[in-house]
């Protein structure tokens, strides 16, 4: 049995990651606040808030066991979920609001790829972990500055993983992929801060106005097509493949 984790699959890019999945053939483990997942017979919602100290650990222990347990012949984890709130100058975000941006974009998926990595180290199968980045990692953005550091560290936790896995007898591949600017949530929260708040907003707005969104079911199509060939390790920008 193939199996994958997806985290953000209630809505966007992780939604269509988890509904294509399950096209695909795969059981899945569908994360979220409100466990709003697939309604399917292979699928599985899980709430966990991972924005909440010890939350990423807490779904580590309970899902990863009962994975192992069932035996799979290929496991894919996809650190989806993420926040670009609080949007503002640093100096003006509420502080708790910082936090939970680091806990959610960079804290849950480094400690839900550790605990893959040791669970599942000594078996024989096809692994991935497909980190869901931003253009945000190399590209400064006044307004969020947590979520551009958060990107940036998960860029870096992809790489530290892909040298540390060369060297064990069955390795994880692990990728860190900018998707693109997705018709999503997300982007409607972008689209209702003011200019002091986020200067690039304008951006953003002209993007929608042309009609220039990509659409998350066929951007989750394109990344799954071509990582499920296992490249190289490393990091991607889906606009260039
Ligand atoms: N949209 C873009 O233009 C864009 C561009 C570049 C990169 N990205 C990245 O792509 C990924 C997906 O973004 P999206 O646009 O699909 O976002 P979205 O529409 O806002 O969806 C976010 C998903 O994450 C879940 N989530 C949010 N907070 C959570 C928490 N504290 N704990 C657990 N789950 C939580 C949400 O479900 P619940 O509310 O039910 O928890 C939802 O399923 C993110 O990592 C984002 O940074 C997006």
């Amino acid at each position: 049995m193939k199996i994958a984790i997806v985290t953000g699959a209630s809505r966007g890019l992780g939604r269509s990651f988890a509904e294509q999945l399950l096209d695909r053939g795969y059981f899945v483990y569908a994360v979220s606040r409100s466990g709003e997942g697939p309604k399917a017979l292979d699928s599985r919602s899980v709430q966990a808030d991972l924005s909440q100290a010890g939350a990423a650990s807490m779904l580590a222990q309970n899902i990863y066991p009962a994975i192992l347990e069932r035996g799979p012949d290929a496991l894919l984890l996809i650190n989806n979920a993420g926040t670009i709130m609080p949007t503002c100058r640093i100096e003006r975000a509420e502080l708790l609001a910082l936090e939970k941006s680091f806990l959610l974009n960079l804290s849950a998926p480094t400690i839900l790829t550790a605990a893959f990595l040791k669970t599942f180290q000594d078996v024989d199968m096809p692994k991935m972990i497909l980190n869901i980045s931003s253009g945000a990692a190399i590209k400064n953005y006044e307004g969020w500055g947590h979520y551009c550091a958060g990107k940036s560290g998960l860029d870096r936790l992809t790489q530290v993983v892909a040298a540390e896995q060369a060297s064990t007898a069955y390795p994880t591949s692990i990728y860190s992929v900018y998707p693109g600017v997705l018709d999503t949530k997300m982007q409607e929260q972008i689209r209702e801060t003011t200019k002091e708040d986020l200067p690039a907003v304008d951006r953003f707005l002209d993007m929608y106005t042309h009609d220039e969104l990509e659409k998350p079911e066929t951007v989750a199509a394109k990344i799954l097509s071509f990582f499920i060939q296992y490249p190289s390790s490393g990091v991607y920008d889906i606009r260039e493949l």
